[in-house]
């Protein structure tokens, strides 16, 4: 892969990053790249992580921050606090349910300025691209991140190219259309999508929510928030939906760094959930393996978010799996209908992808009674309306037989 550096602005900007001891390395062979390079992910295929000096938050101060994602300032990393591109995301409720007859907590990580989680991923790693000076992006996205990415591009004044599947939910479309992007549909699976952007990203800067670490940097805000709100205390486990793994991911992240300042000692149980349709993951976890083989396309899901045959960072998944004492779970499509049906009897209407996390609490051996559990659900039913109708038709009629 052809590594481009660019000149004057990035240069400015590169020496900056250079003064904060913050590169990009390469998970598989440990080779460094500086943060202005074009290439986004090594040479031998590795995803990047991002090596910075370890971060040290100010507990005490928190109480006079923001209700945002941007109150753990320190631990995000951009230089300068005019490069935040923000609207306000994050400290979203944690509230108590009984489902199954399981007490759990409720993490609404679907009440986000562009109706769902990817948000929190999404104004890190546009303030770093603003920071950068870069003023063209590409993502491909299921919908939600390619939304949260367009929402922030907007806010930032950069101008964005999103390309999804044509059978993402419209609510997702019609929201990256309107926040100004140019929308790309591609026919087929997930993957497919994936697939044509690695041509676009040769040309502009491939703002990537799977690939780039300042995503994860974003996301693994959910774990600060959780413990901040259990005051400090780690809960036993977390039950959340898997694709690529941007969540489970930011949680370890975040876990990491916790745990590095001495706020927490140790990591809650993570529980990963996929369905029956795709579940690479699900498959190398029960096998042993330490690789994730992709799993076969085209089977159709109303998940759509996590309907991943082929996630980039497997193996690291896996690893963070088994070091928490965690699982993998899969659902089938009955079940999600029916974790929809379950929390919106309850006041709470998530999209299919979210309500995978239902079923697992059921099936869950991690989950126990009397400790404390959480679950984060993560997309807004709003937007996904087209797939809301079908699923409750096809519920209703089965209800009737
Ligand atoms: C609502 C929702 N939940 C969960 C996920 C899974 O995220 P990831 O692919 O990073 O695991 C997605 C991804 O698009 C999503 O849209
Ligand atoms: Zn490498």
């Amino acid at each position: 892969m052809k590594v481009t550096l660019l000149s004057k602005p990035y240069e400015l900007a590169q020496q900056c990053l250079l003064a904060m001891n913050i590169s990009y390395i390469c998970s598989r062979c440990h080779r460094r790249f500086a943060l202005n390079t074009f290439a986004y992910k090594c040479e031998c295929g590795g995803a990047f992580e991002l090596e910075k000096v370890p971060p040290k938050l100010s507990l005490g101060k928190l109480k006079s921050r923001a209700n945002s994602i941007w109150r753990y300032r320190e631990v995000l990393p951009i230089i300068k606090d005019e490069n935040i591109v923000t609207l306000g995301e994050g400290m979203t409720p944690l509230i108590k349910e009984r489902i199954f007859d399981k007490e759990i907590l409720l993490k609404l990580d679907y009440l986000f300025p562009s109706g769902s989680y990817k948000d929190r991923g999404a104004s890190v790693l546009l303030s770093k691209i603003k920071e950068l000076g870069i003023k063209t992006v590409v993502d491909d996205s299921s919908g939600n991140a390619g939304a949260a990415i367009a929402a922030y591009c907007a806010r930032a004044g950069i101008t964005c190219e999103i390309y999804c599947p044509e059978t993402a939910s419209e609510g997702k479309l019609v929201q990256i259309r309107l926040y100004g992007a140019k929308l790309n549909k591609i026919p087929g699976s997930r993957e497919d999508t994936a697939q044509v952007i690695q041509k676009k990203a040769k040309e502009v800067f491939y703002a990537s929510h799977n690939w780039n670490p300042f995503f994860m940097e974003g996301t693994k805000t959910v774990f600060y928030e959780i413990c901040e709100q259990l005051d400090w205390k780690v809960p036993d486990s977390i039950i959340m939906p898997v694709g690529y793994g941007s969540i489970i991911w930011g949680i370890a992240l975040a876990g990491r760094e916790l745990k590095d300042m001495g706020v927490i000692s140790n990591l809650p149980k993570l529980v990963a959930v996929q369905t029956e349709a795709i579940s690479p993951i699900y498959e190398a976890f029960r096998k042993g393996e330490t690789k994730v083989t992709p799993s076969a396309q085209g089977r159709h899901t109303y998940a759509e978010g996590i309907a991943c045959a082929n996630p980039i960072r497997g193996e690291q998944i896996l690893e963070v799996l088994r070091a928490t004492d965690g699982e993998v779970i899969k659902v089938s499509e009955g079940e999600i209908a029916e974790g929809i049906n379950i929390l919106a009897q309850k006041g709470i209407y998530v999209e299919p992808t979210s309500a995978v996390v239902v079923a697992a609490l059921k099936k869950s051996l991690k989950v126990e009674e009397g400790k404390t559990n959480v679950i984060i659900l993560t997309g807004s039913g709003l937007k996904a309306t087209d797939k809301m109708l079908k699923i409750f038709r096809e519920f209703a009629a089965k209800e009737k037989v």
